[in-house]
């Protein structure tokens, strides 16, 4: 089965032709990152427009990269939320009249477990269930997939999100945006106990909350700059990555021993730092968990993985019709 995917949530404009949900045969993203990094963030009406620029010619050339027609496909999917609602509708608009005019099933995906099924791709043997912890720019969450479609938020941010933290702390130290990369390459070779920062204690154990962590991090550099002391970066940009994978790792591996789970998997654009990749494969090589951990490229934002989604959720009787519309909050 040929899927058609879109995805249009943030700032990456995407399009994919997945087959079965487990083969990319194109994935075509234009990203916006140049454009927002001129005012240090996502402006949401930027966005839409740049979406709406983009779309119809990056679905010619995903459907030309894939080597197949518009007859060929046999369905469209579409991220319907959560996301920026301006955004998401561009994409949602788009995949509502391709169906309509293929005469052809339209199916809403979930961003999320878009990003959860990046790993379907990377990981032809990986079949639920397993534990997923899902950290990107919008959203951090342990989320146990018992099935393709059956999924239970075990915990979440209270606040922010683990990609917000970075962004935000990247920003005063004068990092463009997004600042996630940035601080994971300014951390190597610095001291993660450079700096004392909080780790937040919630009563729902499996809750995280990176605000706490933001706002010291932020007021250290003001600090700093106010009386115009020099940093030391390495140590600092290691000592928040390190308190970050302290929200993160311990308390994947406290849901995993809850629910008995022996697979990890990790989603997300932040799932590609490297100190949260090696606490993860450090923490289930001593609790005997098999990790899952997706290439760089299926961690950011991109159409096959809610092509790959969109498979499952296919079988499962998702559907869509003229009526669909898009989210900005959207339970998993
Ligand atoms: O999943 P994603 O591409 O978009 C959302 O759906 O949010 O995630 C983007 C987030 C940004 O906050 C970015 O700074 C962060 O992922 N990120 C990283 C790294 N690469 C991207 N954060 C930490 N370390 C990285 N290497």
């Amino acid at each position: 089965m040929l899927i058609l995917a879109f995805e249009s949530s943030c700032d990456e404009t995407a399009v994919a032709v997945v087959r079965d949900g487990r083969t990319v045969l194109s994935d075509a993203i234009l990203s916006q990152v140049d454009v927002h990094a001129l005012y240090g963030g996502v402006v949401p009406e930027i966005a839409s427009r740049k979406h709406v620029e983009a779309i119809a010619a990056l679905s010619d050339r995903a459907l030309a990269e894939a080597g197949v027609t518009r007859e060929d496909i046999d369905a469209v999917a579409v991220t319907c939320g959560p996301g920026l609602i301006g955004a998401l509708l561009v994409a949602v608009n788009f995949a509502k009249s391709a169906a309509l005019a293929l005469g052809k099933p339209l199916i809403p995906v979930h961003h999320l477990r878009g990003h959860i099924a990046a790993n379907y791709l990377a990981f032809p043997a990986l079949e639920p269930p397993f534990l997923a912890l899902c950290i990107s720019g919008g959203n951090s969450m342990i989320v146990d997939v018992a099935g393709y479609t059956d999924m239970t938020i075990l915990g979440a941010t209270r606040d922010d999100a683990a990609g917000e933290c970075f962004d935000k702390i990247a920003r005063v130290l004068g990092m463009p945006y997004p600042g996630g990369k940035a601080m994971d390459d300014l951390s190597r070779g610095g001291d993660p106990n450079k700096y004392p920062l909080p780790r937040a204690k919630l009563e729902h154990e499996l809750d995280m909350s990176f605000s706490g962590l933001k706002t010291a991090a932020v007021n250290l550099v003001h600090n700093a700059q106010q009386k115009g002391e020099e940093l030391d970066l390495p140590g600092l940009a290691a000592s928040v990555t390190a308190a970050v994978s302290d929200e993160l790792v311990p308390r994947t591996m406290e849901a995993a021993r809850r629910t008995g789970r022996k697979i990890l998997v990790a989603a997300g654009g932040v799932a590609a730092n490297r100190t949260i990749r090696g606490d993860l494969e450090r923490a289930c090589g001593a609790s005997g968990i098999k990790l899952y951990l997706p290439p760089l490229s299926l961690c950011g934002d991109n159409g096959a993985m809610i092509g790959s989604q969109a498979y499952y959720e296919y079988l499962a009787g998702t559907r869509g019709d003229s009526s669909l519309n898009a989210f900005a909050n959207l339970e998993i």
